[in-house]
């Protein structure tokens, strides 16, 4: 998953490549701000729209880009397909008409079936399903495919990228956007579909050929979900980075970035921010307007939104990747602002003595701590204050009052934000505790996280957003405790949403639970977000990597075997029952004849 700020930084990416300014998609993303600023991601998307248009549409744009959000470019093999999908699964919660349908968009690739193989299902998740694509030609649906020979889909998730069941946006219609009604389609494609091509074959699920379900984060979370309460479907699941977990004050984000983040860089951010809020609490206009004013953030109205900005470098956390072609460094380059011994910076003169003073803790290497400060200051002028054009006020890019829109397009930044609001929560920002240390403001609390629930979703006549959002849908299957046979956990020891997994210090198991080959346990060290997923045929992986991936391949080979002696064990029953039933007939016949 992804932060607000991450899908701003993908929009931007495209452009000004010298400082890569964060895109649309990667502010829109969990995790990039803990609030989206609506106007910036507004604007990164008008900026790559007509990026897009100046380059020709398929113009790769290369740097910048958080993983995976990408635009692919198409490739001629794979094709995009159409499912005719139930509008509602659930009958309290009725279509228009009934049995009404729409189209879900996938794409397959069969090019290691053999008869007899499974199918995997990669559930593409919050996002547009052609960004999923690179997994199907060489990450981890090639890599089971090719080892199983079975056939790859990328499914995408309803009310994301060309996948819709309505017309519009608005609050009404978005009803059919719950995590079961999607869980539904992927059950219901998996007994129905007939791939184009392939209609001579019967694939369907239920019958002769195993289903394995993957998914990333949240789709990882949904791989779990389906496994367990779809059985008979799924024979097996991948749960890749599954945030089985709902969280309504996930302050927890931060922590994997603070305990693994380069010390010293990350001891100087915890001291400035603590330093800004000391000096935002002054309340008095004139050092916080100073304050602002020198981070190139001086028309920022509200000290939320101002501190909000400041957190936008943080989402770069998650894009990091250890293939360097589709991960980003960007964090890093942050940290060597932070920590670099320039001689170049000047003197800050921001603060008058008495306010050092003030403080609630001076640094012990005052010089070098200014110095520091001065360049996380340059750092957000350079790299988040010019994120807003110059002729745009600063409050319509960084404000987080505006929540509008209803076309299909703004899917990017309000689906998943309907989901957060109703069922997963996920509000980012400082932890409740005050001693704490803190990545970010202690302004950023769930009430300032949570303000998009109230904006953007006004009450409709069939529906509307609750005050919180129900954790409970999700937590019922088992959140941390999640397990099932045949279910593995992949996850990875730095990644943000590792407290949302049965991998967080937070599990009653931690530390505790063993991986088996029915369910695997496994922990990429060093790995963030859903690093199994992606993959490369040359140079090799590198060896943390390869080592996943020879698990993923070992044990799913091992599911297939299990399930396969299974279904022979219940034809044996079914034709036993049938002899014993038969004999029985014959006997009860011999009685009364
Ligand atoms: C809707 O589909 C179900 C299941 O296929 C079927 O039993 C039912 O008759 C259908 N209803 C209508 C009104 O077509
Ligand atoms: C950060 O602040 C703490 C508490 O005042 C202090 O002990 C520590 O040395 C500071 N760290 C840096 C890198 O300035
Ligand atoms: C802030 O607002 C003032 C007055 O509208 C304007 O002149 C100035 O350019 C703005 N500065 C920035 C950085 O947007
Ligand atoms: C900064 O200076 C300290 C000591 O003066 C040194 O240990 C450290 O490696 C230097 N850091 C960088 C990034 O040059
Ligand atoms: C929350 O979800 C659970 C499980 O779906 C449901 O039983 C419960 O009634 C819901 N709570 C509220 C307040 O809606
Ligand atoms: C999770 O497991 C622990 C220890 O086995 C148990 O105490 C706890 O009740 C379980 N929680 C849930 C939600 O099942």
């Amino acid at each position: 998953m992804h932060t607000a700020n991450a899908l701003v930084l993908g929009l931007l990416g495209s452009l000004a490549l010298a400082s890569r300014p964060l895109s649309s998609n990667e502010l829109a993303s969990k995790g990039t701000t803990p609030a989206l600023p609506l106007g910036l991601w507004k604007e990164a998307k008008r900026r790559r729209r007509h990026d897009d248009g100046a380059r020709g549409p398929w113009k790769e744009s290369q740097t910048g880009q958080l993983p995976f959000l990408s635009r692919p470019k198409p490739s001629a093999s794979c094709q995009e397909h159409y499912f005719d999908q139930l509008v509602s699964h659930d009958p309290h919660i009725p279509s228009t008409t009934p049995n009404e349908t729409w189209q879900q968009r996938y794409w397959f690739d069969a090019t290691f079936y053999k008869p007899g193989g499974p199918v995997f299902l990669l559930d593409a998740g919050e996002t547009d399903g052609e960004g999923r694509l690179p997994f199907l030609s060489q990450g981890i649906l090639r890599i089971l495919s090719e080892a199983t020979n079975g056939i790859g889909i990328v499914f995408e998730h309803r009310y994301y990228g060309k996948s819709f069941p309505v017309s519009d946006l608005t609050t009404d219609s978005l009803r059919f956007l719950t995590t079961r009604q999607s869980l539904d389609d992927g059950a219901h494609f998996a007994r129905n579909i007939v791939l184009p091509g392939l209609e001579d074959i019967d694939i369907r699920a239920g019958g002769s050929t195993p289903w394995i379900y993957y998914g990333g984060s949240y789709a990882g979370a949904k791989a779990a979900l389906a496994r367990k309460l779809y059985p008979d479907v799924f024979a097996g699941g991948i749960a890749s980075s599954a945030v089985t977990a709902a969280i309504e004050d996930y302050w927890q984000y931060y922590e994997p970035i603070r305990q693994n983040g380069p010390s010293d860089c990350i001891d100087r951010l915890v001291n400035h921010t603590s330093l800004i809020d000391s000096l935002l609490a002054f309340e008095q206009p004139a050092l916080t307007s100073a304050l602002k004013g020198y981070f190139g953030l001086g028309n920022v109205t509200s000290d939320a939104d101002f501190v909000n900005a400041l957190a936008i470098p943080l989402g770069s956390w998650q894009a990091r990747n250890w293939d360097p072609s589709v991960g980003s460094t960007r964090f890093f380059e942050f940290c060597d602002t932070l920590t670099a011994n320039s001689s170049s910076v000047h003197e800050v003169d921001l603060f008058q003595p008495a306010q050092l003073a003030a403080l609630p803790s001076l640094p012990k290497d005052p010089r070098k701590a200014l110095a520091s400060f001065a360049a996380y200051v340059s750092y957000v002028r350079e790299h988040v204050a010019t994120l807003c054009p110059p002729d745009t006020a600063q409050d319509d890019c960084f404000g987080t009052d505006e929540y509008s829109g209803d076309e299909l397009d703004d899917y990017e930044w309000k689906s998943w934000a309907y989901q957060f609001c109703t069922e997963w929560g996920y509000f980012i920002g400082a932890p409740p505790d005050s001693k704490h240390p803190s990545l970010v403001s202690r302004l950023l609390t769930t009430e300032y996280t949570g303000k998009i629930c109230r904006k953007a979703f006004p009450p409709g006549d069939l529906n509307s957003v609750p005050a919180r959002p129900n954790v409970t849908a999700i937590n019922q299957y088992g959140g941390f405790n999640f397990s099932y046979p045949r279910l593995a956990f992949v996850d990875g020891s730095e990644d943000p949403w590792i407290y949302a997994t049965p991998h967080s210090p937070l599990a009653p198991h931690h530390g505790h639970r063993h991986s088996t080959t029915s369910e695997p346990f496994l922990l990429i060290k060093g790995g963030v977000h859903h690093w199994d997923e992606n993959g490369r045929p040359s140079p090799p992986e590198p060896e943390e990597i390869q080592r996943v991936h020879r698990e993923d391949v070992e044990f799913v080979r091992a599911w297939l075997e299990e399930w396969r002696e299974e279904q022979r064990e219940k034809e044996r029953k079914r034709r036993g029952r049938w002899r014993w039933e038969g004999e029985g007939r014959e006997r009860s016949r011999a009685r009364w004849t």
